[in-house]
């Protein structure tokens, strides 16, 4: 989809200045964002930026301190994790809700298992899950030989893949990955890409969290940038390119440390100190200036 047609429409989901609090660390400070259906909104930043609180927001771990959380267009408050699925925005987290040694077909019905009757007894329905796992995993391009195999014996790409599949089975209109390519090799990140783009081209509005540009750059429609809980600012795809991604996180470390520091400087030497407090001011300006 074309980014004009993803912002002429109303967004499936969206934060307008949002912050959140941890006791006395601000995690997020006045965030906007937005996914529309049918494109790929990446969230970029480093360790610490704040990008899984921010999504923990929209999947309903977190509510907002300040600011508004819409779906559709409607302010929301969302009660619990449950509460987004019902809205479907599902999310995929790293660390897989899955169990290894119980089989692909039973980890893609994980808690909503199809079952029939045998006798007096409720069975899970083995050859239903599997023929549903397999349907499924095959309309998102993904072939895995036998949906009997414990989910342990697959790769790591292979496991998110099952997740993302699972997720657009049950009816999510909005994909959160949460740095799902982070473990991966060149080649498995890759693939996982491939079901993003699939997810994409099946409708769904996708927000790919990563600290990897070049992840996030052949597959992005838009890009959010997270600095210390701070947004850099949102950019199309055609208005930016991967090196200047790279440079504006990188660039906005370096000045942080430079700042940082500065500050230490001022602090052993109380004959300077003025002089390298205005500087860590003017280095901070500069930060805000490439914000
Ligand atoms: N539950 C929590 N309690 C306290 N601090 C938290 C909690 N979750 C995150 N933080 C803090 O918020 C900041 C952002 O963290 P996080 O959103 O996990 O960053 P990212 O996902 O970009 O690495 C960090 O300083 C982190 O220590
Ligand atoms: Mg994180």
């Amino acid at each position: 989809m074309s980014d004009h047609d993803a912002t002429s429409a109303t967004p499936l989901i969206e934060t307008r200045g949002v912050s959140k609090y941890f006791g006395r660390v601000q995690a997020l400070h006045d965030i906007s964002m937005s996914v529309h259906a049918g494109e790929v909104m990446c969230l970029l930043g480093d360790n610490g930026a704040g990008k899984s609180t921010l999504i923990k927001i929209f999947s309903g771990v977190h509510p907002p301190d300040e600011g508004q959380l819409l779906i559709d267009g409607r302010s929301v408050r969302l009660g619990s994790p449950r509460d987004a699925l019902q809205s479907g925005i599902a999310t995929v987290y790293q660390d897989l809700a899955m169990i290894p040694l119980l089989s692909v077909s039973r980890n893609f019905f994980l808690g909503a298992e199809p079952t029939k009757k045998v006798g007096p007894f409720r069975r899970f329905d083995v050859s239903t899950a599997d023929t549903i796992t397999r349907d499924e995993l095959r309309k998102m391009g993904i072939s895995i030989r036998d949906t009997g195999q414990p989910v342990g014996t697959l790769s790591g790409g292979e496991r998110q893949s099952v997740a993302i599949a699972r997720a657009v089975y049950f009816g999510a209109r909005v994909l959160i990955l949460d740095e799902p390519t982070a473990a991966l090799g060149v080649k498995e990140a890759g693939v996982v890409l491939r079901y993003i783009a699939q997810a994409r081209a099946r409708g769904l509005g996708v927000i790919f969290i990563t600290h990897n540009v070049h992840h996030a750059f052949p597959i992005g429609d838009r890009f959010t940038l997270l600095n210390r809980g701070r947004s850099y600012g949102t950019f199309d795809k055609d208005a930016v390119t991967r090196e200047e991604l790279v440079s504006m996180m990188a660039g906005g470390e370096e000045l942080e440390a430079l700042g940082h520091e500065l500050e230490e400087i001022a602090s052993s030497d109380a004959r300077i100190a003025p002089a390298m407090r205005q500087a860590a001011r003017d280095v901070a300006t500069g930060i805000d200036g490439a914000r």
